[in-house]
C-alpha cells in the first residue's frame, strides 16, 4: 500500500480501508482497528470502496454533535457523500436518505402510528406473536434454526400487520430485502431487488387505494387522494418501512440472544427478574443495555458536510464525506465506563444505536417494545435455551449493512 498524508494529523500515514475487519472470535465487538483510531481523536479519515476518503468520526460527542447540525446532509447524491456502494437511479430509499424539509413532510405522514401510546397499544398482538411461535418452536423438532423459527417472523408478522402487507408474502420481501443491504451486492442486484419491493408496494396501494383498510397503507392511499403524496413516492416509503421494520429488529433478537447466551450471568438475571415493576425496568434496561453492545448497523452513519464545519479542532470543509461510526460511539469510555463490559443492569438510554439528530429511528418505540416481549418471554419460556453450534461455526453477517447472525442453531 501507498503512504499518504492524513490530513486528519498532519502526519504522513496510512489511510485505512472502512469498514475495518473484526477480530476474529470476538463476535460482539466493533474492528480493533476502530478501537484505536478512537484513541487517537475523535475524527481521522479513511479510504472506501471508491478510492474516496471521507472523515470518521469516533467519539460520541462529536458524532451527536455533526447528526444533528443542519448542515450535514443525508442525500446520496450531494458531492462527497461516502456511499457504501455505487450510486444508481434507485439508491434513494425514500426519506431516510432525504433531507429536510422534504425529509420532515414525507416523515410526518407516517410518525402517529410509532408514537409511543399507540405502540403501547400493540404489546397484546406483539405478546400473542411472540407466544405463538415458541409454542410453535416447542411443539417441532430441535435443534432448529432460531433465526428462521422466530427472529425473523416476530418483526416482519408485526410490520406487515401495521403496513397491511399479507405476511404470505414473507419469503419475497425477506429475499429481495436481504439483497438490498447485501453490502457485497451489485449496484444491479440492488436496484433490481428494491425495484422488484417497489412493484409489490405500488401494487399492494392500487388495491388499497379501490378497497382501504384499517393499515399504514391505506392511510397512506388517503394522501395520494388528496395530491400530498405521489404514488411513488408511498410506494418508496413503504419498501423503506417494511425493510427497516424486520430487518433491524430480527437481527437484534438473534444476536441478542447469542451474546446472552454467551454470558451466562447476565441471561440469568434476565431469566430471574420478577413479574413487577422492578422486573420490566430490568428488561427495559437489558434491551438498551443491548442495543448499545451490538450495535447492529455496523456501516456508520453516512453524511456530506454542505459546509465548512469546525470541530474538535478540525476543518471539515463543505463537500467533505463523513462517517459516524455509532458501533465505536457506543463503546466510548468517557460515556459508557468500561464499555466492552455487557452488563444489563447500567444505564445505556444514551446509546447511538438509534442515531441521532432528525433522521433518528421512527420505529424505535415498536423496535423497544417488541425486543421488551422477546427479551422476557423466549428464557423464561425455554430456560434451557442453548446454542447447538459451537461459535466458531455459526455465520456472522460480516457483508451486510446491518450486523447479526444467519442462522443461529438452537437447542433445550
Ligand atoms: C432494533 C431495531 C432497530 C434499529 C437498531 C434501528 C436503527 C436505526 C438507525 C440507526 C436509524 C438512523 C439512520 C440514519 O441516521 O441515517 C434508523 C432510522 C429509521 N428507522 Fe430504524 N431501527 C430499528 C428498528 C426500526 C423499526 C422497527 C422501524 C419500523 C418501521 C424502523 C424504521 C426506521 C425509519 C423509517 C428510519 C428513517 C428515519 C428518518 O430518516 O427520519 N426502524 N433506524
Amino acid at each position: 500500500m501507498t503512504s499518504r498524508l492524513n490530513p486528519a494529523s498532519g502526519h504522513p500515514a496510512e489511510i485505512p480501508e472502512y469498514p475495518m475487519a473484526r477480530a476474529a472470535g470476538c463476535p460482539f465487538d466493533p474492528p480493533p482497528a476502530l478501537r484505536a483510531k478512537q484513541q487517537e481523536g475523535p475524527l481521522t479519515k479513511v479510504r472506501l470502496w471508491d478510492g474516496s476518503t471521507p472523515w470518521l468520526v469516533t467519539r460520541y460527542a462529536e458524532q451527536r454533535a455533526l447528526l444533528a447540525d443542519p448542515r450535514v446532509s443525508s442525500d446520496v447524491t450531494r458531492p462527497g457523500y461516502p456511499s457504501p456502494a455505487p450510486v444508481t437511479g434507485s439508491s434513494k430509499v425514500s426519506f431516510i436518505l432525504m433531507d429536510d424539509p422534504e425529509h420532515a413532510r414525507l416523515r410526518r405522514m407516517v410518525t402517529a402510528p410509532f408514537a409511543v401510546r399507540r405502540v403501547a397499544a400493540m404489546r397484546p398482538a406483539i405478546q400473542k406473536i411472540v407466544d405463538e411461535l415458541i409454542d410453535d418452536m416447542l411443539a417441532g423438532p430441535k435443534p432448529v434454526d432460531l433465526v428462521e423459527a422466530f427472529a425473523l417472523p416476530v418483526p416482519s408478522l408485526v410490520i406487515c400487520e401495521l403496513l397491511g402487507v399479507p405476511y404470505a408474502d414473507h419469503d419475497f420481501f425477506q429475499d429481495n430485502s436481504k439483497t438490498v443491504i447485501k453490502r457485497d451486492a451489485t449496484p444491479e442486484q440492488r436496484s433490481a431487488a428494491l425495484g422488484r419491493l417497489a412493484g409489490y408496494l405500488d401494487d399492494l396501494l392500487g388495491e388499497k387505494l379501490a378497497d382501504p383498510g384499517d393499515d399504514m397503507l391505506s392511510q397512506l392511499t388517503e394522501r395520494i387522494k388528496s395530491g400530498e403524496l405521489s404514488r411513488q413516492d408511498a410506494a418508496r416509503m413503504g419498501v423503506l418501512l417494511l425493510i427497516a421494520g424486520h430487518e433491524t429488529t430480527a437481527n437484534m433478537i438473534a444476536l441478542g440472544t447469542l451474546a446472552l447466551l454467551e454470558h451466562p450471568d447476565q441471561l440469568a438475571l434476565l431469566r430471574d427478574a420478577d413479574d413487577d415493576t422492578d422486573g420490566e425496568r430490568l428488561v427495559a434496561s437489558a434491551v438498551e443495555e443491548l442495543l448499545r453492545y451490538l450495535h447492529i448497523t455496523h456501516n456508520g452513519r453516512r453524511r456530506a458536510a454542505l459546509e465548512d464545519i469546525e470541530i474538535a479542532g478540525q476543518l471539515i470543509r463543505a463537500g467533505d464525506g463523513l462517517i459516524m461510526a455509532n458501533d465505536i460511539g457506543n463503546r466510548d469510555p468517557e460515556v459508557f465506563p468500561d464499555p466492552d463490559r455487557l452488563d444489563i443492569r447500567r444505564d445505556a438510554r444514551r446509546h447511538v444505536a438509534f442515531g441521532f439528530g432528525v433522521h433518528q429511528c421512527l420505529g424505535q418505540s415498536l423496535a423497544r417494545l417488541e425486543l421488551q416481549i422477546v427479551y422476557s418471554t423466549l428464557y423464561r419460556r425455554i430456560p434451557t435455551l442453548r446454542p447447538a453450534a459451537d461459535l466458531e461455526q455459526i455465520p456472522f453477517k460480516h457483508d451486510g449493512s446491518v450486523y447479526g447472525v444467519y442462522e443461529l442453531p438452537v437447542t433445550w
